[in-house]
């Protein structure tokens, strides 16, 4: 892909802040970034975590990988450099959806640090990364979409955790495993951290 630099553009200052926003809406933007393997919760947690905000009256969007993959970034592939985009991309629509005064949930397996600390920079201080650590054998016994199947035969190539990496996160916000647990204990967890730092 041909790289363009950000030559002769003039950044627009808009008189309509994101500190305006989130006073019109009564809250304060974050995003929410939830990290881990294939079939480890991401998506069902991010899920009933946005039903849980929003009945208690905070706006969200949530941005999923598939869904993701099927539309912005459906150009991209698994291999490391379209991994690397397609993190980029998804960071930058957050911001702006930040920007917006929204409290972003993002469910992809970003299983690259680099990657991760890359969203880091371009989201800023309202970056809250939470590691969904439910360990491969499980996600492996769960395979909700038969890929951990197709990719042991060799079906499916650079599968995370199969044949390709997944780098653990170092620091993040949280860390949740949803092996043997119910959703609603997940979320009730993960909503208490959140409500303790980031989400008042
Ligand atoms: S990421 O690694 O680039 O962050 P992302 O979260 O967007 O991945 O997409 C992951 C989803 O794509 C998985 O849940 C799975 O359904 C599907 N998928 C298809 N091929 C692969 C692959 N090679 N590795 C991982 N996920 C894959």
């Amino acid at each position: 892909m041909k790289q363009h630099t950000a030559q002769h553009l003039t950044w627009h200052q808009m008189e309509i802040t994101r500190d305006r926003r989130e006073q019109q809406l009564g809250q304060k933007a974050v995003t929410i970034w939830l990290t881990g393997l294939s079939g480890s919760g991401k998506s069902t947690l991010a899920n009933a975590l946005e039903q849980y905000l929003a009945a208690h009256g905070k706006h969200t969007m949530l941005l999923d990988g598939d869904n993701v993959r099927m539309g912005l970034n459906r150009d991209l592939g698994f291999g490391e450099k379209d991994r690397m985009e397609n993190i980029r991309r998804i960071a930058q629509v957050a911001k702006l959806m930040n920007d917006a005064g929204l409290i972003v949930l993002t469910s992809f397996i970003s299983p690259y640090r680099k990657d991760r600390e890359m969203a880091r920079e371009i989201i800023g201080g309202c970056f809250v990364e939470v590691y969904v650590s439910t360990p491969l054998e499980e996600c492996e016994r769960r395979d909700v979409k038969g890929l951990y199947k197709a990719a042991r035969k060799g079906e499916i190539a650079e599968f995370t955790g199969i044949t390709s990496a997944y780098e653990a996160p170092d620091a993040p916000q949280a860390v949740i495993d949803t092996s043997g647990r119910s959703i609603g204990e997940c979320v009730a967890e993960l909503a208490a951290a959140l409500e303790a730092n980031w989400i008042k």
